[in-house]
């Protein structure tokens, strides 16, 4: 049994490695050698990485990949992609051509209102902490000054602060629920700074207001953070055009039509098929998101929570047909930063943002929700027409040819016969041992 270590972040690389392979792997040497193997000979640039995390031992790299021909409200737009899936940046390329000459992507901000909340007890009269507050809202502003200052002076700041009783579903919980406008900057930071000064300042002006009792003065203050649950910060992007445009290979277009609002009725319907329908429109947004250096965790927590609004979890995109004209849009929350965090630090996020032609906030909203409903076009459209193995499994034969140890010219060779055979593990295998034996 492995001993607990003590200090294990003060522990230098090297130990660090030899720790974790000594106790946790078969081949420590074998271990040592791959950690190393994926460390970058630039001394700076891998101590840049080292340091974004603590106990750091070697990089993770996913593919940096680019889906071009996106044209966005009349821009063209290449769009950067670091994902592990092999289909995604095919499919996205292939629904961005698809639309580039139909009319492109149109995208609206519908609002970039970030949320964050105070969450507090009291004990007491709520008609007296009613009273309180509104006595106090004018010190919550002017106590965060400094905080807000730079903010202001950018446009932004906090927008509301409300009062909210919660104490039906708590005994005596309470919060300030906030509201702010953190304009190009993700805001994280910004919303907890001035949440946790909220919080000071209710605590202080509750110990010494004269109207409280004893227990009214003693507000328990649990937490003060961000809400990753933006529904108000919210993005349209759509797609339409003549029926007739929809011209597929294999299927009518008002079939091609029919069939994928059927499929949206039914991600709509049924949350088992509406899991995986958002799960591919996530395919494209979190790949935009991990390249431009934004939290994908926080992008996904907020989309899944906006996708359950209204009780039972749905689809996020719509579909609709008016006269001749096809529709196909997303409606989505996403709260994200073109400055502060990784985006000055990673160079290759500065480089992702530089191919975007350096977006604000709003802007990168937009291209985002477009790969989003990309995604969702192309992962739709297959299924309603030929099924998602021929393209995913076309796009996994690579990866099951490396897995097999193929040689480049082997890959040349079944890449070209598997242009029109099934590929499934099997045949890819029994199509490797035939080249092998003659
Ligand atoms: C696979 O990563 C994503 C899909 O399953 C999405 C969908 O079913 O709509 C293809």
């Amino acid at each position: 049994m492995t001993t607990p270590v003590e200090g294990f972040s003060k522990l230098s690389k090297s130990e660090k490695i030899n720790w974790v392979a000594s106790n946790f792997t078969k081949n420590p040497k074998e271990t040592k050698q791959l950690l190393e193997r994926y460390w970058n000979d630039d001394i700076e640039l891998q101590k840049l990485h080292d340091e974004f995390i603590e106990n750091t031992v070697t990089n993770y790299y996913l593919p940096f990949a680019i889906a071009p021909n996106f044209l966005i409200n009349d821009t063209l737009y290449a769009i950067p992609m670091a994902i592990e899936e092999s289909s995604v940046v095919a499919a996205a390329s292939k629904a961005a051509k698809f639309w580039l000459n139909r009319g492109g992507f149109k995208t609206e901000i519908l609002g970039t209102e970030k949320v964050g909340q105070v969450h507090f007890i009291f004990k007491g009269s709520s008609e007296k902490l009613n009273a309180f507050f509104e006595e106090i809202l004018p010190d919550f502003y002017k106590d965060a000054s400094a905080i807000t200052k730079n903010m202001e002076k950018r446009g932004g700041g906090i927008s509301t602060i409300q009062l909210r009783n919660l104490s039906d579903k708590i005994d005596g919980y309470y919060q300030l629920h906030c509201t702010f406008e953190t304009l190009d900057a993700m805001g994280a930071n910004f919303i907890n700074s001035c949440l946790e000064q909220f919080a000071i300042t209710l605590k202080k002006k509750a110990n010494g207001h004269p109207n409280f009792t004893d227990a009214e003065k003693e507000i328990e203050i649990i937490m003060s953070i961000l809400s990753n649950y933006v529904p108000n910060c919210l993005v349209k992007a759509e797609v339409s055009c003549p029926i007739h445009e929809l011209n597929e290979d294999n299927i009518p277009p008002e079939e091609f039509a029919k069939k994928i609002i059927q499929a949206v009725a039914i991600a709509k319907a049924e949350p088992y098929r509406a899991v995986t329908h958002n799960k591919g429109i996530m395919n494209g947004i979190d790949s935009v998101v991990l390249a431009t250096g934004n939290d994908f965790r926080a992008i996904e927590a907020g989309v899944h929570a906006y996708a359950s609004k209204n009780g039972s979890y749905s689809s996020l995109t719509h579909a609709s047909i008016e006269g001749d004209i096809f529709k196909f849009w997303i409606e989505v929350p996403l709260a994200l930063g073109t400055v502060g965090g990784l985006t000055s630090l990673h160079p290759l996020v500065k480089l992702a943002l530089e191919i975007l032609q350096n977006p604000n906030a709003k802007e990168l909203m937009q291209i985002v929700a477009v790969a989003g409903l990309a995604q969702n076009f192309a992962a739709v459209r297959s299924l309603v027409t030929t099924g998602i193995q021929k393209g995913h499994m076309k796009m996994h034969l690579l990866n099951m040819l490396n897995q097999m140890g193929a040689t480049e010219s082997e890959k040349l060779q079944l890449v070209d016969y598997f242009k029109d055979h099934a590929v499934t593990n099997p045949s890819v295998k029994e199509a490797l041992e035939k080249i092998r034996s003659n």
